[in-house]
């Protein structure tokens, strides 16, 4: 059993924040959220992170298990507070990693813990990531000696020739536990930050004679550490064309990545397009051949087949299969909307449910409604939901013809097969087959 140390007690002042660092977002998730995804995939279930006061307090919501270190001493000293709190298992393997890399993946987790097992029969007991790096940067230096790794050095701690050194420690390590558990009561702070670094179990290993194998992880990017709000911004990038990618291979056509803005968990069909700037966001659904955006966003939006959402704002809502949205709509709000509906420009729909083939064409306002099968809603019709106090139900039977510019006064009814003449105010429920018109509405003659 592999058990993981997220460190992300650091107080990440460079964000300058009044949050956590790694609950900042990088495509709709915590950074945070990134590195347990990472352990959860590579097989390692087991994680205890290591937070401070206020980190502990919103870490709940992660199901994630975490310890308090109340003084930030140094790496070193936050995986001595972990190991008190894990219970010591013989032969038993501990990763190490920063909460702060949304970029990790999987394989870098396998591949560490990989390098540890015996290779040639030469057991190492700690194998960590190395990576290539552009000068300067403020990556720990990786110092061999030959084509072995001797220790590392902090940038505060070396020396000019030291710091020209290109290889860097990614800050991600997998150890043997009980050589883990010696090596951390070591640790001294006699350096330059007066901090316990678990970057000198390195050296400690070395100078006992142990293994310690370094593993060069193939992109720096993977392994890059967040701290302030521009390499937030890289990290986003970067992430969100991975996503972007992610859906183009499984079939998404994705018109212009650079402004398509995804998230993680996302399910879109094939054939599905996406135009420029356009947001798909929580958890969002889209079924295949549908076309979204441009200019559009969509959350909590569950979308069948060939639906089209043209330049419109879709939240909270569910919509069936060959309907179409925009341009200039706004549903939200538990709306639903059945198959072959059509949503046109400039209408808002809110908490309302619309059967088959019903159209709301023009510039109308529907809120708190249920709109029956083949009903059509005129130009510029609203329900008017609100009596100044609360929120009253508007139900449209099936077949309606509602004219242009009507107003229902909710709580209304108009049943099935009736019909609304243009600029009917319709206060009082309006019976199935019934011609209105007026203000207040009246019926009309029979003809
Ligand atoms: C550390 C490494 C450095 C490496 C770099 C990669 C050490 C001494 N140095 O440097 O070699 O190149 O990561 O990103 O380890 N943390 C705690 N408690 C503490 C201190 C830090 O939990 O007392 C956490 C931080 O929240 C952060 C991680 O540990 O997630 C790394 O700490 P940070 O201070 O950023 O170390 P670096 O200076 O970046
Ligand atoms: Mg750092």
């Amino acid at each position: 059993m592999i058990r993981a140390i997220v460190l992300a007690a650091g107080k990440g002042t460079r964000m300058k924040s009044a949050r956590s660092k790694v609950l900042h977002e990088v495509c709709g998730r915590p950074m945070l959220w990134y590195v347990l995804e990472a352990l959860r995939r590579s097989g390692i279930t087991q994680v205890l992170v290591v937070a401070n006061e206020e980190l502990q307090a919103e870490i709940a919501r992660f199901g994630v298990e975490s310890v308090l270190q109340s003084e930030q001493l140094g790496t070193g000293h936050a995986v001595r507070v972990a190991l008190d709190r894990l219970e010591p298992r013989s032969g038993g393997r501990i990763v190490v990693a920063c909460g702060d890399m949304p970029l990790v993946t999987e394989e870098i987790f396998r591949g560490i813990v990989g390098s540890l097992e015996s290779q040639d029969g030469d057991e190492a007991v700690m194998s960590l990531v190395t990576v290539k790096m552009p000068l300067p940067s403020y990556f720990g230096r990786i110092v061999r000696r030959g084509s072995a790794v001797e220790r590392i050095v902090e940038v505060s701690d070396a020396t000019p020739e030291e710091l020209a050194i290109d290889e860097m420690n990614a800050g991600i390590y997998a150890f043997d536990e009980t050589a883990l558990r010696d090596a951390v009561t070591r640790l001294r702070n006699d350096n330059a930050q007066s901090e316990y670094y678990l970057t000198d179990t390195v050296s400690y290993f070395v100078d006992a004679g142990k293994r310690v194998r370094p593993v060069l992880a193939g992109d720096h990017l993977q392994v890059l550490g967040i701290n302030d709000r521009v390499e937030l911004a890289r990290a986003r990038k970067e992430m969100n064309a991975r996503l972007c990618a992610h859906h183009m291979r499984d079939g998404v056509t994705i018109v212009d990545p650079d402004t398509t803005y995804l998230e993680p968990e996302l399910e879109i069909g094939v054939d599905t397009v996406i135009y420029p700037n356009t947001t798909i966001a929580r958890l969002s659904k889209a079924g295949e051949a549908c076309v979204v955006g441009p200019n559009s966003r969509l959350s909590h939006a569950v979308l069948g087949d060939r639906v089209a959402v043209r330049e419109s704002v879709v939240i909270d809502s569910t919509i069936g299969s060959d309907v179409s949205v925009g341009p200039f709509a706004h549903l939200r709000n538990e709306t639903n909307i059945a198959d072959s509906a059509h949503i046109g420009n400039f209408v808002e729909i809110k908490k309302s449910k619309l059967a088959r083939r019903v159209k709301v064409s023009h510039l109308s306002y529907v809120g708190d409604a249920t709109i029956g099968e083949g009903t059509n809603v005129g130009a510029g019709t609203i329900t008017c939901n609100f009596d100044g106090e609360k929120k009253n139900q508007t139900i449209v039977g099936r077949d309606v013809s509602i004219g242009s510019n009507t107003s229902l006064v909710a709580p209304v009814e108009v049943g099935d097969g009736a019909l609304t003449g243009a600029g009917s105010v319709v206060i009082k429920d309006v019976p199935a087959g019934e011609r209105v018109a007026g203000n207040p509405a009246r019926p009309l003659p029979k003809k």
